[in-house]
């Protein structure tokens, strides 16, 4: 039973609704935004101060959120109605403690946050519990064993071959993954993974390479349904995207699919967001190859491909999830085809401009976010551009021209 509240209250009063966001980054930003919107009280939270959603909240903090004693410190301080995990590494067993004892609800389930954490307890859990299709995969926790599992074969699994992807079971962005052709490539891509995995270095999941036609993020929300009280979960329009080296470049919404896929897509999202349950929004990752899909991996939170929505749907991602937390219905129907383009910093440097920002505009039906990221890395996201048009195709190359007019310059 999820424990709604009753009536909206006053921020900063005894009545508030308050909510904490665990990551602050710009996703988390327009989830902060949406909730204000709706009179929530907001404590924003990051490993790093004046981080995008510490910007727009009441109040901030910044801890690492790894930290367990830290993490139970703050929640004990602020007391949150609510948890809003906005990033994968954060201590979500101390989450799952401090839910099963009634001290906070965890959105949309302190469980989620603990699978989807770490590739291979979401993988298991759709692969072999759900039976969703997925990649051929193995796991490895030394370089022998992923060896031997891409080569030959282990526990009686067949080789995953080549090409095929390694990535850190802890990473997210593409960070530490790499696609290995040949056997000569494999030492190299083993000790990439153990660089840059986040918090257990040194244990991977091997994949076979999916040659895909296209992929897609399915946006899915599990909310309460006003009429029976009830959680339903209803789905916007396929989000379709391009990732380079792991990481989103570009998105669309429609990502046109055939009845077959699209039906397949729901089947599956419904299928693992109802076994990580709570409400939120979900963002749902398979690849489609003619009427056939893999699931991939699932965010039980907003996408960064699902940004898009900020100009194709009524009810963008973050409002979406922002209404689902919070009891409320919800409306995921597009508004218009359209498209996102990243924005990246292109230099490391602190406190850059953007320059051109107004020629950028000029193109009618565009719009961009600048995220306020105090630090700028050469591939560090620091906004986005938005585009609509008739078609995904215009709306993408619209987006792309915009996002190449914003400069980003040195501070002066
Ligand atoms: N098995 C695979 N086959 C083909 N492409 C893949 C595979 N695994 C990952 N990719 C590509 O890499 C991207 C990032 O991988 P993903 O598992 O989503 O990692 P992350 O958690 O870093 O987002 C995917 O969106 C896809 O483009
Ligand atoms: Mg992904």
């Amino acid at each position: 039973m999820i424990h709604f509240p009753e009536q909206f209250g006053t921020p900063l009063s005894p009545n508030a609704i308050k909510v904490m966001l665990l990551g602050s980054g710009e996703l988390g930003k327009e989830v902060i935004i949406a909730f204000q919107r709706l009179g929530v009280e907001v404590i924003a939270v990051d490993r790093y101060p004046n981080a995008p959603g510490h910007q727009v909240a009441h109040r901030f903090h910044v801890i690492n959120m790894t930290d367990a004693d830290a993490l139970k410190a703050l929640i004990a301080l602020e007391k949150p109605h609510i948890v809003v995990p906005e990033i994968e590494a954060i201590a979500t067993s101390t989450l799952k403690e401090m839910e099963a004892a009634g001290v906070v609800r965890v959105v949309p389930t302190a469980n989620a946050a603990w699978l989807t954490m770490n590739r291979e307890g979401i993988r298991c859990l759709a692969a072999e519990d759900l039976g969703l299709l997925c990649s051929h995969y193995a796991f490895a926790s030394d370089f022998d064993t992923l060896q031997k599992a891409v080569e030959q074969g282990i526990n009686g699994k067949s080789p995953i071959g080549y090409p095929c992807i390694i990535k850190p079971v802890m990473s997210s962005s593409g960070k530490g993954q790499s696609k290995v052709d040949g056997p000569a490539e494999l030492k190299a891509a083993w000790d990439y993974a153990g660089s840059a995995g986040r918090v257990d270095a040194g244990r991977v999941i091997a994949e076979a390479l999916v040659e895909f036609d296209y992929e897609i993020t399915l946006l899915t929300v599990r909310s309460r349904d006003a009429a029976t009280g009830l959680i339903t979960t209803s789905y916007c329009d396929p989000v379709g995207h391009v990732q380079v080296s792991g990481d989103y470049v570009e998105s669309w919404q429609p990502q046109a699919m055939s009845p077959v896929a699209l039906d397949s897509a729901k089947h599956m999202a419904d299928k693992v967001t109802t076994a990580l349950g709570g409400t939120g929004l979900f963002g749902v990752e398979m690849f489609v190859k003619g009427d056939t899909v893999w699931f991939s991996e699932v965010s039980p939170r907003p996408h960064d491909t699902g940004m898009v929505t900020m100009i194709t749907q009524w009810q963008n991602e973050f409002e979406l999830h922002a209404r689902a937390i919070l009891g409320l219905p919800v409306d995921t129907s597009l508004k218009t085809p359209g498209a996102s383009a990243v924005i990246y910093g292109g230099m490391e440097a602190a406190g850059i401009g953007f320059e051109g920002v107004a020629q950028a505009l000029a193109e009618p039906g565009t719009d961009l976010r600048l995220f306020g990221k105090p630090e700028s890395f050469a591939k560090r996201r620091m906004g986005v551009a938005l585009a609509r048009a008739a078609d995904t195709d215009e709306a993408r190359a619209k987006a792309k021209r915009v996002a190449g007019r914003v400069k980003p310059v040195p501070a002066k």
